[in-house]
């Protein structure tokens, strides 16, 4: 029996203060940020500020997953160290968040040293309950993925990315995942666990057809953690980066106040991933929790693809769309906004500026950011900035009492359609509120009547303008979380304070106090021109193509051509005074095995084939002048040296991001540099 005195007031504090923890993945630190993950974080944001208005104690996480061999080869090319290289785009995240206002509680990096060894307890934990054991890996891994693709053969491409995989021959640890089978079956028996349902199925599929073991350390490459009592091997990096949902709030802290904050917050109520990372969170991630003894995160909520040009937008198909060119042009709700109405939530959706534009111009310029000016400015001029009295019953008309109804049925179903992810339709609410009160100040044409003084028409102007604030109120408060900054504007300008002191839970129609003295009116979002797409496109195509040159393929030329590498030099890779280059020139030539996956002339030209070769670390198109002596389908699959930092360089309007090697003969065709021996795909030449 527990003496029930000392017990009471956290017992009362549970009951009264819910907890609500969310999650982003960790991003991968090699590549910037772009609105794909922008897109992540901003719903997981969005979430939490509803979380917080409606007075759970919510903690909020976001950071970056920064070892592996991906991360290793990624600094590796850029010739830092991968600590250095970490630190500068984890760097840029934090910095990007920031600047979004994005309102996570903590930014967990996997290279600080609290994850570093709370990530070894929880290898020590599913050790210590008998599921690691040592043997030895043979087969395919997929390097960008960072995945071992069971059942491929050397050669074959990665189910997910399709990128070539490698062949891995090392001794490792293996968790025994083939135990949980059952026990992860048993957990997708509840149809909230993963969310959307396609996604749940596919899981459910998968490991319905078996389960084998995972080897979960590398001993190849040393920039992971090290296995404790073993430091020849590293975690595998999704066991590490897994567990920074742990680690972050305590997890394996000798600290009492760090073991609190597990004991509150985990375990987590949504992880929030995209779609291409479902299987390490819903079948790896469950079983190693299971295995430590751990309790399961409540939902795991997988996104679909932002696609740009029909694309997954990503690094290595040069489609990214930088966050930082719409902030500058729009600001941070427009893409907020922009994302989560547009991009029906689960499902892949397209970016594009056209649609940006266009949606920021009906729906914020025109349709929020329209009714808060309208309403407030003549709420100034006829009432003297203050929120007037609705008036007598007899200024009452049947057409209010919509508004009034319709408002308190979109308190209703926002909170539903938000709390089930469907953040499209949850706007498509709001908006239609918003209509709702545009129609109805339209038809009461409160311009004519505040020109008239009578008593009659002045009451029936006190009723419209209240009407109509006090939607613009709730319309106001319920998008709060998805358009943080306007909305806290237009509360201001309501008179009404800080908007974070909201209390969502009793929002409800007649609340706006009379005689409120109303703030200073500005317009929260000025119309856009034509010229804001032109201007995004033109940031973007600068920052895609920093050298603009335009291919002279087709023109001869003007004095015979020499034997010579087709490799070129770099400008800054000057030569000693007798001609010659010193090795430190050589070496900033970043030469690469790569692997062709896709050649095809390109269109108007006569020389030049446009190629997309696998160089490891992701896939480069590569345009290269070697037309007449190949036939395109005689190059998928094989292999070729390319220089890989090679500024991108724009031919017949595509970006070539490299050269291919090739002995230029005089008066004879281009020869492919090629090898004897296999050689891995991503290999340095040097
Ligand atoms: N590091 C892993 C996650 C480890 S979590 C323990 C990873 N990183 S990532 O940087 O490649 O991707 C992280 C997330 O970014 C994706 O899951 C997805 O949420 C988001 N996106 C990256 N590109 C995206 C799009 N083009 N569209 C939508 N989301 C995208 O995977």
């Amino acid at each position: 029996m527990v003496s029930s005195c000392t017990l009471c007031p956290v017992l009362l504090n549970d009951l009264m203060t819910r907890k609500f923890y969310i999650t982003t993945p960790i991003y991968y630190v090699n590549a910037r940020p772009h609105i794909g993950h922008a897109y992540t974080t901003i719903a997981c944001d969005t979430i939490a500020r509803r979380h917080r208005m409606l007075g759970d104690d919510t903690f909020f996480l976001t950071g970056t997953d920064e070892h592996g061999q991906k991360i290793e080869r990624a600094a590796e090319t850029a010739a830092k160290s991968p600590q250095q290289y970490a630190d500068e785009i984890s760097g840029e995240f934090r910095g990007l968040w920031k600047r979004m206002g994005i309102s996570n509680d903590d930014f967990i990096r996997t290279t600080e040293e609290r994850h570093v060894k709370r990530a070894q307890e929880l290898f020590k934990r599913i050790r210590d309950n008998g599921y690691i054991y040592k043997g030895t890996y043979t087969g395919q891994y997929c390097v960008s993925d960072e995945l071992y693709v069971d059942g491929a053969q050397p050669g074959d491409p990665c189910p997910t990315c399709g990128r070539i995989t490698e062949t891995v021959h090392e001794e490792n640890y293996f968790f025994k995942l083939s135990a949980f089978q059952d026990k992860l079956l048993e957990l997708y028996a509840n149809p909230d666990f993963i969310r959307p349902e396609a996604r749940r199925n596919e899981v459910i599929a998968f490991v319905r057809s078996g389960l084998r073991d995972l080897s979960i350390s590398r001993s190849t490459f040393s920039w992971g953690i090290p296995v404790p009592d073993d430091p020849k091997h590293v975690i595998y990096v999704w066991l590490d980066a897994l567990a920074n949902y742990i680690t972050a709030i305590g997890f394996g802290s000798a600290h009492a106040g760090a073991q609190e904050a597990f004991k509150k917050y985990w375990p987590a109520d949504v992880h929030m991933i995209g779609k291409e990372i479902v299987r390490f969170h819903c079948v790896y991630w469950p079983a190693f929790l299971l295995a430590a003894g751990l309790p399961l995160p409540k939902a795991i909520v997988a996104h679909g693809w932002l696609l740009f040009e029909e694309n997954k937008m990503s690094k290595s198909r040069g489609n990214i769309v930088r966050t930082e060119t719409i902030l500058d042009v729009l600001g941070a709700d427009a893409l907020r906004y922009f994302l989560l109405r547009e991009v029906v939530f689960g499902q892949d959706g397209s970016f594009s500026f056209d649609a940006l534009v266009q949606r920021y111009n009906s729906d914020l310029a025109n349709g929020i950011g329209n009714l808060a000016s309208r309403t407030l400015t003549m709420i100034n001029r006829y009432f003297s900035a203050e929120v007037p009295y609705p008036s007598h019953a007899a200024a009452k008309r049947p057409a209010d009492e919509v508004v009034a109804q319709t408002a308190a049925k979109v308190i209703r179903e926002f909170g539903e359609l938000f709390d089930q992810f469907q953040f499209s339709r949850a706007l498509e609410a709001v908006w239609g509120l918003i209509a709702t009160v545009d129609k109805y100040i339209v038809e009461n044409e409160p311009w004519s009547l505040g020109e008239k003084h009578d008593d009659e028409s002045r009451a029936r102007l006190a009723t419209v303008l209240y009407t109509s604030a006090e939607a613009l109120r709730i319309a106001t408060a319920l998008s709060y979380p998805v358009i943080p900054d306007a909305t806290a504007r237009i509360w201001q300008q309501l008179g009404l304070g800080d908007i974070k002191k909201l209390d969502l839970t009793r929002l409800a129609w007649g609340q706006l106090a009379l005689g409120t003295k109303l703030g200073d009116v500005h317009p929260v979002f000025p119309r856009a021109d034509k010229s804001a797409i032109e201007r995004m496109q033109k940031m973007e195509d600068h920052q895609r193509a920093p050298i603009v040159e335009e291919a002279r393929d087709s023109a001869p030329p003007a004095t015979p051509a020499k034997p010579q590498p087709a490799a070129s030099v770099p400008a800054d890779a000057v030569a000693t005074s007798n001609g010659k280059i010193t090795i430190d020139d050589f070496a900033k030539v970043e030469l690469r095995v790569g692997q062709i996956k896709v050649a095809e002339r390109v269109p108007k030209s006569d020389k030049l084939l446009r190629l997309e070769i696998d160089i490891g670390i992701e896939v480069r198109q590569v345009l290269a002048g070697i037309v007449e002596a190949y036939a395109p389908e005689t190059l998928v699959g094989r292999k070729v040296v390319i220089v890989a930092n090679l500024a991108p360089r724009k031919m017949r309007g595509l970006e070539s991001n490299g050269m291919i090697v090739a002995a230029s003969l005089e008066g004879g065709k281009p020869v492919l540099a090629s090898f004897l021996e296999d050689v891995p795909v991503g290999a340095r030449l040097k």
